[in-house]
Parts: structure tokens; sequence; C-alpha cells
């Protein structure tokens, strides 16, 4: 092995001073214009003008007939079941590899959560080990795109069809993604986006569910407002402002100054990718063929909206390389831990049950992305890790 040069972690010189932060929302001048034309026109309340606005484009954007802004993508899963009226004990089938979101729209509604295994190349659900999960108790599949990487949401739907179950898409972090030619939020049932601070568009916190389902739309808009058919109040000159409680809810809108932020938001969203896209390429062709060092598989006729980069390194030394990189000024990280290693779903399996989703999770770290890395940074990036890796 190639002795230098000297690696920070063991006391040499680190390849930045400066270190390169693991991500970074993107907010410019224009944010700061809508979000104090909001404010100045004293609308700073939930569901507003604005948020109509951003609604529809978001819609537009998406291709898909309803877009509802809530205020996280946790809300907008809790809805997502809230609507369905499942019985108690029904079962919901989550990737075991997934932020503990996923589940809880579920389990809010009284349900059952079956963890499934994921791919342990890129952190997606199974699709062999879902139709082995799927029984007379299974009523809904939740399908998440990992970093940003669509589900293989064609096989998804077609046993969904055929096992006459309802999918909820949990597309937190895909926005921008396509799948066969479609933006993701357009393949399953209901679709749950997140606007987070560390999302590739952001409202700061934040969140929508998208449908083309008029019904569940219908019920959302209530269901997110205390329970009112107060939705009617700004577009109906009928009513006069009169709005009745139909129904038990919760309070899931969102502010109008968020709502106004989440329009040049979304403007300027494809630009945003594509620089996350600039930086992907750089980082998939400097670090090809190094030997240990595996990228994510990208599911087929997809396009990625490169949330986040991942690498596969070897299991043994994944801490160690994190530790090396850090010391090096390269704030990389690790991601979620499998759900049944958490407390609260420790029942729910072993790690021998999920082969797939513990190898995964035993090899990858993330390099920073996103759009406001400078071309010095992800050169630093690239640097370390080869310094690491001896390349
Ligand atoms: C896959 C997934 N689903 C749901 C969420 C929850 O998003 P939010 O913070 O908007 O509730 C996250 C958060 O990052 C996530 O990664």
């Amino acid at each position: 092995m190639n002795s230098s040069p000297l690696l920070a972690i063991n006391g040499g010189h680190p390849v930045t001073q400066s270190p390169v932060i693991i991500h970074k929302p993107h907010l410019d001048d224009t944010d700061f214009e809508y979000v104090q034309t909001a404010l100045k026109s004293t609308f700073v309340s939930g569901d507003g003008p604005e948020c109509r606005i951003f609604e529809q484009k978001l819609a537009q954007y998406l291709g898909v007939k309803h877009a509802l802004f809530v205020n996280s993508a946790t809300s907008a899963l809790e809805l997502a079941f809230r609507v369905k009226n499942f019985p108690k004990d029904s079962e919901v089938i989550v990737p075991n590899f997934t932020y503990t979101s996923s589940a809880l729209g579920a389990l809010y509604n009284d349900l059952n959560i079956k963890l499934v295994d994921v791919n342990p190349e890129n952190g997606s659900l199974d699709v062999e080990k879902l139709e082995q999960a799927i029984n007379p108790k299974t009523v809904a599949i939740v399908a998440v795109d990992y970093g940003g990487i669509p589900a293989e949401m064609n096989q998804i739907m077609g046993l969904a069809n055929k096992h006459g179950l309802y999918v909820v898409h949990d597309t937190a972090q895909s926005i921008g993604s396509d799948y066969y030619g479609k933006k993701t939020g357009t393949q399953g049932h209901v679709s749950t986006f997140s606007f987070h601070g560390t999302k590739n568009l952001t409202t700061g916190e934040g969140g929508a569910v998208v449908t083309n389902d008029d019904q569940i739309a219908e019920r959302i808009k209530i269901l997110r407002e205390k329970g009112t058919d107060k939705y009617s109040f700004l577009t109906d000159n009928q009513t006069r402002g009169y709005y009745e409680y139909v129904d038990i809810g919760m309070s899931y809108v969102q502010s109008n100054v968020l709502g106004a932020l989440g329009i040049p938001q979304l403007a300027k969203l494809d630009k945003l990718n594509a620089r996350r896209k600039q930086i992907a390429e750089y980082y998939l062709s400097e670090l090809a063929g190094i030997k240990g060092l595996d990228f994510l598989k990208i599911t087929e006729g997809s396009a990625h909206n490169w949330h986040l980069f991942g690498i596969l390194v070897p299991a043994e030394h994944k801490y160690w390389i994190l530790d090396a990189l850090r010391a090096e000024g390269i704030m990389s990280n690790v991601h979620y831990t499998p759900l049944h290693r958490n407390k609260y779903y420790q029942n729910l399996g072993t790690d021998a049950d999920f082969p797939g989703s513990m190898h995964f999770f035993n090899r990858l770290l993330r390099l920073p992305i996103y759009p406001s890395l400078t071309d010095d940074e992800m050169q630093n990036v690239v640097e370390a890790v080869k310094k690491i890796f001896k390349k």
C-alpha cells in the first residue's frame, strides 16, 4: 500500500481546511422577495392564495390532478391512510430501509406494519420479497424512492392491482425524478412529497399529498383543515365565508408565507436538479473503478433527481472511511438505520430477516451534493475519496 500522502486521520494535512458540509438548501433573492411580499400582504395564515398558486403549479409540473400542500410529508402520509378507513389490524407493507414516517402514516391509523426487505444495490423495495409478504390481511403498500431513485413502480402497481391493494408512494425525496417519462408522484394511488430544508425543493418544513383521485383529494382538503369544509371559503361566493365542521380532522395546512416560498422554489427546481446532475456525473466519472467502491443502482427506466449521492464501501471499513473523510474536511454521513433496528420497531424482525437491507445499510455512505456546492468543493470531495482509497 502506498503510504503517502499521509491521511488527515493519521495526522496529515486535510484536503481542505473549510469543511464541505453534507447538504445546504438553495435560497436566493427571488425566494426572499416572494416571502416578503406574502408577509407584507398580511395573509400569513394557512391555505392562503399563495398556497393555492403553489398547489396549481405543482400539480401542473407533476402532471397530476390534485396537489395539496400540507405541513410535512409525515402529515401527508397520515392523511393518505386517514382517507381510506381501513379496518383496524389490517396490514401495510413498508420497506425496512426508510425513515420512520413511511410507517407512521399507517401506525397513526391503527394499522399494522409488515416490514419487507430492500434491494442491497439501492435500498429500494425488493419486489420479489414484496409478493411473498402479501397475505389476506394486507391492504396497502408503501413504496419509497430512496435518495430520489424511483422505486420499481410498474412491478409494484402490477402486484397491487393483482391483489387489490392501495399504494402510497413515499416520494419525499424524489421531486423532479422521472419514471418511464413521467414524474414520480403520478404512479401510485396517492404520493407524498417532503419540502423539508434538506429536500431539492424546500419550504422550510412542508409536504404535499398528490393524487388523481377526486374523492381522496376532496376528503383531504377537509381532513387537513380541522375537519371543516373551509376550502370553499376562498373560492365560493355563494357561502359568503360560512363553513361547517363536517368530519374529524387535524391542522395540517401551511402558512401562506411558506406557500409563497414554494412558488420560486418550484420555478427553479429543474435548474437546481441539473446542477445536482452535473455534480453526480463528476463523482461517477472520477470515482469509477475504485476497488471496493460501488455506486447505487439507478432503477431501469428512471431519471434520478440526485437528491442524495450514495457510495457503497466495504462494510468492515465504513465507519473508519466516514471518520477519515471528515478528517479530510468532507462531512460525509451515514443514513437511516433499518427500521427493525430501532427501539419502536424492534419486534418486527431481526437482521436475518432483512439481508438486503443490512447489506445496504452496512455499506452506505453519503457524499455532499447540492446546487450551491462549488466546483472546488466537489473536487475536494473527489480528492479526499481518492486519497483514502489510495487511488
Ligand atoms: C422517505 C421519507 N419519508 C418521509 C419523510 C418525512 O418528511 P417530513 O420531514 O417532511 O415529514 C422523510 C424525511 O426525510 C423521508 O426521508
